[in-house]
């Protein structure tokens, strides 16, 4: 996911600029660059590669100079990483520059139009074509030009223009791509993200679709998508720069494994009030509910697993059917989705594509959607009928921990609420369980504490290993998809999950001596058949680590490894049994030698689809 920035006001641009794109750079990117405005002339230095050969090109920020600018860390999508094709781009003119997270769907069509009146190209990018578009509407009214430009485009984009005629100022234009005004005192800033901001100012405005915003460093104006003026409300981010900065950690993946106890409790306590649960502005009644007769969570990769955790915590307090689907499938299988449905879009960016297009697909179909989401004013959590923030804090590794645990604790608490309203339970059971769902952050940390140690020790043994088998059944199971995923999208083994039960009709044939089986023994009612299990891939010669409850005896009896939660409800033990689990990804991709916290080809949040 790409991402931009801009400033303008009386301090240099170009190390705002820079410091602005290395807080994106979790973001997942392949080029950088900056444009500075100075005396009348637009000057670009951009970099493919790290954000460190862009520092070098700007000798550290001391060049361009100039006090407005914008920047940009680019995901490739239209062209090659390379210099060239890195942001910003410049019109033939040369009098714009112009930086874009999105995709411009039609500006093939528009480049040929462009061309045709002389326009040369230099770049195979479709932001590129922008910039000479707006060349082409320009008559000496910067942001008339703008919106006559914009009204051309098809597809998502979040833009950064400055234009040479008008020193001071920055446009900026968000459609379907987050965008945020930061606003400081004698200077103002936008950004793909509030992390790039944080350290210069806490107040900011999230734009909607169709908005654009003219900054200057004395203040800013914001219009609709027809040009007229806009009040909107300014926010004030709930967390501090140090939030997304390592903390002395050797990786954002393991300070954000270590966040999630405090992560959780934040998802959780401000939704337990006098012994009820509140989930903030989003009310069902027993009636309500009575009305749903199905519930389908969508989301893409760790969310869905999050999805497929809680759908056993949901269906077994409530008896409403739960459908979980993958966003990328749901779109394309004209799924039976009305006005009674629930769709739950869980999403910790709030900006994946896939996930997005759900969302829309449940809307147009009548559903009540509700968004289970981190980044505050994001996409997705403008878009649903409904939103429960996760209060994670910002997430900076691609993989995701805290993100995926706070979702589990907001999906709990929506199955405890429904079964509260719906009366499934009585007053006794509701306490304790509402208790158990209270407990989980201590005995998330209690799962850290007992596994931290282990789980490094156990890397020693397990990395290098070609690949590896999740095993589980019903929430285990679940467990175990989440499992493998951290595995192998940050230490690069190959990890697969199976239902356990499932392993005897095929895939048992790839267990040889000394294949590594993960076995997650944390569902109560199910150990036995685990167990049993864990004897098949054993007499085939596995070599089987497992994930239990120190009294379970007999797991420990048969599992060449152990590693240990505390007892826990079982439908909410998933929030639990993944920490050993992370951990373990994480040290085998340490010793590895993996870059943990941007694995290769991954991105923090997949905006294209
Ligand atoms: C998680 O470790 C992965 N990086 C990825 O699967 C992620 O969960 C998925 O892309 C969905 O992202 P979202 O939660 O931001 O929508």
């Amino acid at each position: 996911m790409c991402g931009i920035i801009g400033y303008t006001g009386s301090q240099s641009a170009a190390p705002i600029l820079l410091d602005g794109l290395g807080k994106m750079e979790y973001r997942g990117y392949d080029s950088a660059g900056i444009a500075v405005l100075h005396e009348g002339e637009i000057e670009v230095e951009k970099a493919q590669g790290r954000l460190v050969n862009l520092l070098e090109r700007t000798d550290n920020g001391k060049k361009p100079v100039g006090f407005t600018g914008i920047g940009h860390t680019r995901w490739a999508t239209h062209g090659a990483p390379n210099d060239i094709n890195s942001h910003p781009h410049v019109s033939g003119d040369g009098r714009f520059a112009i930086v874009h997270n999105g995709i411009i769907e039609n500006y093939a069509q528009i480049k040929e139009e462009l061309a045709a009146k002389g326009h040369v190209f230099v770049s195979e990018t479709d932001t590129e074509v922008v910039a000479h578009l707006i060349e082409a509407n320009y008559s000496g009214d910067f942001k008339a030009a703008v919106m006559k430009a914009v009204s051309r485009l098809e597809g998502a984009y979040a833009l950064g223009i400055v234009c040479a005629d008008f020193p001071g100022t920055v446009f900026a234009v968000r459609q379907a791509a987050p965008l945020i005004i930061g606003l400081g005192i004698g200077e103002n800033f936008f950004a793909s993200d509030v992390t790039a901001l944080v350290s210069y100012t806490k107040n900011v405005i999230y734009l909607d679709d169709g908005e654009f915003a003219e900054v200057r460093p004395d203040g800013f104006t914001i219009y609709d998508s027809i040009g007229r003026p806009l009040e909107k409300p300014v926010s004030r981010v709930a967390w501090s720069i140090e939030a997304a900065e390592k903390g002395g950690y050797e990786h954002f993946m393991l300070k954000e494994i270590m966040e999630q106890p405090a992560a959780v409790k934040e998802a959780i306590a401000p939704r337990v009030k006098g012994g009820e649960i509140k989930l903030d502005d989003f009310e069902l009644s027993g009636e309500d509910l009575r009305d749903i007769n199905k519930i389908v969570i969508t989301a893409c990769g760790s969310a869905y697993h999050a999805g497929c955790c809680g759908r056993y915590a949901i269906e077994k307090l409530t008896r409403i059917p739960v459908e979980v689907k993958l966003a990328s499938e749901l779109r394309y299988e004209d799924p039976i989705i009305d006005e009674h449905t629930l769709m739950i879009i869980v999403s910790q960016s709030g900006e994946t594509a896939d996930t997005k297009a759900a969302l829309e697909e449940g809307k147009r179909r009548g559903a009540t959607t509700l968004a289970l989401v981190n980044v505050v004013g994001s996409s997705i959590a403008r878009l649903a009928d409904h939103v429960l923030y996760e209060w994670a804090g910002p997430e900076i590794a691609v993989a995701t921990t805290k993100g995926f645990t706070t979702q589990l604790a907001l999906l709990y608490l929506f199955a405890l609420y429904a079964a509260g309203k719906l009366k499934r339970i009585d007053d006794f059971e509701y306490a304790r369980l509402l208790g158990e769902i209270c407990s989980l952050p201590k005995r998330i940390q209690n799962a850290i504490d007992m596994n931290s140690a282990a789980a490094e020790r156990l890397a020693e043994k397990y990395h290098g290993s070609t690949s590896m088998y999740f095993i589980g059944r019903n929430t285990d199971y679940a467990v175990a998809l989440e499992g493998a995923l951290k595995m192998k999208e940050i230490s690069y083994v190959h990890a697969e999950a199976y239902a356990a039960g499932e392993l005897k009709h095929g895939t048992i044939a790839l267990i040889e001596e000394g294949t590594p089986v993960i076995a997650v023994c944390c569902n109560e009612d199910l150990l036995e058949k685990t167990a049993s299990n864990i004897l098949e891939v054993k007499a085939r010669g596995a070599e089987v680590l497992a994930l239990s409850f120190r009294e379970n005896r007999d797991i420990i009896a048969h599992a060449d490894d152990v590693l240990f939660i505390p007892r826990t409800e079982t439908f909410f033990s998933e929030a639990v049994a993944i920490v050993p689990l992370q951990l373990l990804a994480y040290y085998v991709a340490r010793d590895n030698g993996c870059d943990i916290d941007k694995p290769r080809n991954l991105a923090k949040s997949v905006t294209v689809e």
